[in-house]
């Protein structure tokens, strides 16, 4: 296959956060296959080894590493078993569905902790060799929800809780940040919004009330959505290839929509 040298993950090594199913594991695969060895983690060993299989099947190196990027001990054991990292992907993140008026604080923490605290801790340990190395990408995954509030329409019964949306906006203000001490060392940091997605593992095992939500999700889709359907990992692989190839070395602090034009009406 010949793939524009702008393009080609070849020589370099990434490193990928929940990469045990979802986006994470089709970006972790997708790398592999533009020729990146790949470093990916999350919690449950099984739902890695089957990521680190299908990235293995395209011959590079593949290290899966079970890991909770929430703990300092876990990160520091990551960034020993990872080696030099070129390309971060910050994508491990979680939401919980809860009114934002009874939301226990607990969960605001716990939610916080992963979708904002550990992206930036990574960055703190990932970034300076890609500062001494002269060249990294760094692509934290955000959401079309990082940069508005829940269309209450949609939502009638109130939908998603509020430290979702808090962390995902904190997630631009990080990238922004880190942007501009960055850029001098030829590192880059951008963020990929996705928009409303049903992975194949959501699709999986559903059941009645789920398939209800799902119908009812699709024909939302329908009239909200441009491209008049729901987003799929592999809408994402392309875009999280490209952010960190050689070829996007001129664009940072920018944060990519991959949301099929809902929010461009
Ligand atoms: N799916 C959507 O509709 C959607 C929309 C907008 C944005 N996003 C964002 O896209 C990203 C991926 O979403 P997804 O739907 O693919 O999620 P997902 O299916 O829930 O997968 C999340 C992955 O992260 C891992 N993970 C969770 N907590 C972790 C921790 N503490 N340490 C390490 N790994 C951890 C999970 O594995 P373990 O549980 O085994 O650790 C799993 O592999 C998230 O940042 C999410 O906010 C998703």
């Amino acid at each position: 296959m010949i793939v524009h040298p702008s393009l080609s993950l070849q020589g370099r090594r990434a490193l990928v956060t929940g990469a045990g199913r979802g986006l994470g594991r089709a970006i972790a695969v997708g790398y592999a296959q533009a020729g990146a060895s790949v470093v990916m983690c999350a919690r449950r060993e099984g739902l890695l080894k089957e990521t680190a299989a299908q990235a293995r099947t395209f011959g590079g190196e593949v290290v899966p590493i079970v890991a909770d990027v929430t703990e300092e001990a876990d990160v520091q054991r990551l960034a020993e078993a990872a080696g030099p990292v070129d390309i971060l992907v910050n994508n491990a993140g979680t939401y919980r569905s809860g009114d934002w008026q009874t939301v226990p604080l607990s969960d605001w923490d716990e939610i916080i902790r992963l979708n904002l605290y550990a992206p930036f801790r990574l960055c703190q340990v990932f970034a300076p060799g890609m500062v001494e190395r002269r060249w990294g990408r760094i692509i934290n995954v955000a959401s079309v929800y990082g940069s508005m509030g829940p269309k209450w329409q949609l939502y009638p019964e109130s939908w998603g809780p509020s430290s979702y949306f808090a962390s995902k906006h904190g997630i631009h203000g990080i990238t922004h940040y880190l942007s501009s001490r960055l850029a001098p060392h030829g590192v880059t940091i951008n963020s990929l919004s996705p928009g409303p997605i049903m992975t194949s593992d959501q699709r999986v095992g559903l059941d009645a009330a789920g398939e209800e939500r799902l119908r009812k999700a699709e024909g939302l889709a329908r009239s909200e959505i441009q491209m008049a359907r729901l987003g799929d990992e592999d809408d994402y692989v392309g875009p999280a290839i490209f952010l960190a190839s050689p070829g996007s070395r001129y664009i940072t602090g920018q944060d990519l929509k991959v949301d099929g034009g809902w929010s461009a009406w």
